[in-house]
């Protein structure tokens, strides 16, 4: 096979930040607070690191695996991981779906990571506005353009919120086209660490709220057992602990928050070496993920929303969407904690630092693709795949009325597709590639061994869990979202844009199995003629 821009990490740190980074994002900082406020804080962490074992790591290995068997041997992109892993003609087909899924998700990340943005220079500059009479719900409504389609477009492109969005597809894009080392690991090496000290000035300034509104029972200790201990947290706790939507909630986050199935972990690991100690790079960059949840994020977030507003506020009313505990929660205990500005800011802009990491590894996929499929350069592969993710986050951005582009794009992508791609990864390496093949090749330039127990996992466990949440998630979640299909036609046109760029990526998947065929019978008739 003909190597196009080969490139590989330059350290094994830079590496695991840059999956790490891949991994941290608004999945941590605001998804995993709002779920475990929802499910009752502590009873929410078993169910999770229940996941986290038995679905998470196997997922993790399998993608690391499939990504450096096929990086070595010059794949680059899904279909290449694919098709090479698997020998199949039309497994490149599916991997074609793997590069869809995370080009469809950036288009809406993107747009959260502008809001993201742009609450953070709101409290820089002092434009938030801070006071009794401050209404953050309405404000945040208003900001992201809930009350109707249209609403940002108002003034043409001259809207905050658009802007910030601009900036962020801008700046990702600068970051992608200076390729894997100097864009995207140079990137990660130093937004992960000051991501990191932001955060842990504001645990810190959480962690010494004490009890600043004097109610009995609402102090930083009582939130920080509300989170963490089982005992202290009550009835609530059996009551979600026994609740099947719990374990949905913690599996779907785990997946969420490992990138799994979004094919940027996979597509990360093509660029690692054959002698690299990929055991030791997947294990410390998920559980640097896990830390930065468990502990970090939600420290962070509930016990100060617990201190200032007590825990009957911690109820899926109140906390309806992921967003909802960012952005209008957190402002309004900013506006109670003394110098809020500052740690406003600071919360909001490693959020956006959180989210940039991510989004750079969710377009990478596109990017590997078409750099491969179409033998053309980073130039190139980013004009394309900057002008169709600037198309999609147009296109939510546009369609903002209770969020129909957004919450249908996540629906179906972030959920179905990439538990279905997961599946697939999982029974790839676990039954088609073989699993004692698999692990050999994971321990290949390691110094750890894998647990022969994970042999068992990987292949029976974790399908059969995944299996299991998929099909009690699909029938919880899907009726609603089915009759939205023929009722509201932005779910329709969000739809039809999925539809589009899975056309499009199925083509040039064609395109690209053309020329590797043509490639492998040259290649082996040059072998053929050298003997
Ligand atoms: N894993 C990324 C996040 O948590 C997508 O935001």
């Amino acid at each position: 096979m003909k190597k196009l821009h080969q490139e590989n990490w330059t350290s094994q740190l830079g590496v695991i930040l840059a999956v790490a980074g891949s991994a941290i994002g608004l999945g941590n900082f605001l998804r995993f607070p709002g779920q475990a406020a929802i499910y009752g804080g502590c009873a929410f962490l078993i169910p999770y690191f229940i996941a986290f074992f038995l679905l998470g790591i196997p997922m993790v290995w399998a993608e690391w695996m499939l990504g450096r068997y096929s990086g070595i041997r010059g794949y680059h992109s899904m279909p290449g991981v694919y098709r090479c892993v698997t020998g199949k003609r039309r497994m490149a087909y599916i991997g074609s779906l793997c590069v869809t899924l995370p080009t469809i998700i950036a288009t809406f990340y993107i747009f959260v990571e502008g809001w993201c943005l742009m609450y953070a220079l709101r409290y820089l500059f002092g434009w938030m506005e801070q006071g009794s009479d401050v209404h953050f719900t309405k404000l945040f409504i208003e900001s992201v353009g809930l009350e109707g389609n249209g609403v940002l477009f108002q003034h043409g492109l001259l809207n905050f919120n658009l802007l910030c969005m601009l900036f962020c597809l801008l700046f990702n894009y600068f970051l992608i086209y200076r390729g894997i080392v100097k864009g995207i690991e140079w990137f990660c090496m130093w937004a992960l660490p000051a991501l990191l000290v932001c955060s842990l000035i504001i645990v810190i300034r959480v962690l010494t709220l004490g009890n600043p509104t004097g109610i009995e029972g609402q102090s930083v200790m009582d939130g920080i057992n509300y989170l963490w201990n089982p005992v202290q947290s009550g009835s609530i706790f059996w009551e979600s602990l026994l609740n099947p939507e719990t374990w949905l909630a913690a599996a779907g986050q785990v997946f969420f928050s490992l990138s799994l199935g979004f094919g940027a972990v996979c597509t990360y690991a093509t660029y690692t070496r054959r002698d690299d100690d990929i055991i030791f790079s997947s294990l410390s960059a998920a559980a640097g993920n896990v830390v930065c949840e468990t502990v970090i994020a939600a420290v962070m977030v509930i016990p100060a929303a617990y201190v200032f507003l007590g825990a009957a506020f911690l109820t899926p009313e109140n906390l309806s969407s992921s967003f909802t505990i960012g952005f209008q929660v957190l402002p309004e205990v900013f506006n109670q904690m003394p110098m809020g500005r500052i740690f406003g800011f600071m919360f909001f802009f490693l959020l956006f630092l959180a989210a940039v990491t991510s989004s750079i590894s969710i377009l990478q996929p596109e990017i590997a693709f078409l750099e491969e499929s179409l033998q053309i350069g980073r130039k190139s592969s980013v004009t394309i795949t900057g002008l169709i993710t600037a198309l999609g986050a147009f296109f939510t951005a546009y369609f903002t009325k209770n969020m129909a582009a957004l919450d249908t794009m996540d629906f179906w992508v972030c959920n179905v597709f990439v538990f279905i791609i997961a599946g697939i990864q999982i029974i790839i390496v676990g039954w088609g590639f073989g699993i004692d093949a698999g692990i050999a090749e994971l321990e290949q330039g390691s110094k750890y061994r894998i647990p022969s127990i994970f042999r068992f996992i990987i292949k029976y466990v974790s399908p059969v869990y995944l299996l299991v949440v998929f099909v009690a998630w699909l029938y919880q979640k899907s009726p609603e979202q089915i009759s939205k299909i023929s009722q509201n036609t932005v779910v329709q046109l969000s739809l039809g844009f999925i539809v589009f760029i899975t056309i499009f990526n199925f083509l040039i998947t064609l395109q690209a199995l053309t020329r590797w065929e043509k490639q492998e019978s040259l290649d082996s008739n040059t072998a053929n003629g050298e003997l």
